[in-house]
Order: C-alpha cells, then sequence, then structure tokens
C-alpha cells in the first residue's frame, strides 16, 4: 500500500506526461507547418517518450496495487509564432516537469517510501538529460538559427533521431 498523498502524485504524473506528448505533438505539426521537418520529428519522438513516462507511472502504480484513474488531458495553448518559441517552451516545461518529479519525490522521502524513491531515481537522472537537450536547441538555435544553410543543417540533424524504448523496465 502506497500512502496517500504519493499515490496522488504518481497519479497525477501520468496525466502530466501525456500532457508532456500532447505539448511534444503540438510542436511537432508547428514544425512540419513550417517545412521543418527535422524538428518536427525530433519532437515527434519526443511525444513518443512522453507517452512511455506515462506508461512507466501507471505501471508502477498498478505494481504497488493501486488504482490509477484518467483525467481530462489539457489543449495545449503556447503561442507559436517563431522557429524559438516551442524551444524555449520546452525548456520551461522540463524545467516544470523536473519540479514535479523532486515534488513525488520529497512526498515519498517524508514517509520513508524507498521503494519509490528508487523507482523515481530514474526520472530525476532522465530530466537532467531532458533539460539539456532543452537547453542545447536553444543554443544551438541561436547560433545557427538565423541563417537559412545553418537552419538545414540543424533540421537534418534532428531528422535523425529515432524513437527508442526507455531503458527502464518493470
Ligand atoms: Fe517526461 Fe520530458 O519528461
Amino acid at each position: 500500500m502506497l500512502d496517500k498523498k504519493v499515490s496522488a502524485l504518481l497519479n497525477d504524473q501520468i496525466n502530466k506526461e501525456l500532457y508532456s506528448a500532447y505539448l511534444y505533438l503540438d510542436f511537432s505539426i508547428y514544425y512540419e507547418q513550417q517545412g521543418l521537418d527535422g524538428f518536427a520529428n525530433w519532437y515527434m519522438v519526443q511525444a513518443q517518450e512522453e507517452r512511455d513516462h506515462a506508461m512507466l507511472f501507471l505501471k508502477y502504480l498498478q505494481l504497488c496495487g493501486e488504482n490509477a484513474s484518467l483525467g481530462a488531458i489539457a489543449q495545449p495553448d503556447k503561442k507559436l509564432d517563431a522557429l524559438m518559441a516551442p524551444l524555449k517552451f520546452g525548456l520551461e516545461h522540463e524545467q516544470y516537469v523536473t519540479s514535479l518529479i523532486n515534488d513525488i519525490y520529497a512526498a515519498a522521502y517524508e514517509v520513508k517510501d524507498f521503494r519509490t524513491m528508487q523507482f523515481l531515481d530514474w526520472f530525476v537522472k532522465e530530466q537532467l538529460e531532458e533539460e539539456k537537450n532543452a537547453e542545447d536547441m536553444i543554443k544551438k538555435m541561436e547560433l545557427f538559427g538565423n541563417d537559412s544553410k545553418g537552419l538545414y543543417s540543424l533540421d537534418a540533424e534532428y531528422a535523425a533521431r529515432v524513437y527508442t524504448a526507455p531503458s527502464l523496465v518493470l
């Protein structure tokens, strides 16, 4: 049996991760419309990863014998009016997700739920990578995005991203 607060936060995280998938799908659609297939691909893969994160939270809850309940997924409402916009929103969003993971971790720590802390360790590390990726994309866009050849190269780089299943297996 999980602590009620820990269980509720884990359940809520399913929704947050699915929202992340939705948000990145929105970014992918935006870049597709701009003719940047590589950026669109990068965020499509990212959306798949976020879906996987949601499934991991669901599976962990179920392994713990908890019931899960699904709420509505919010509509992405970020104003995408420049090629840089999704990248900046992406970093902000990942920083927010890091804070959510930390909140669950803190709640688990409070009740000495070492099992949940161990489960969350993977996400703590993953968030470091997520924030780093988002920061790198902003930096590269600042450096190369104003030049058409630079933008073309960046798009080609992002076109090469392929989906891989998460390394965490429950
Ligand atoms: Fe599920 Fe991008 O964090």
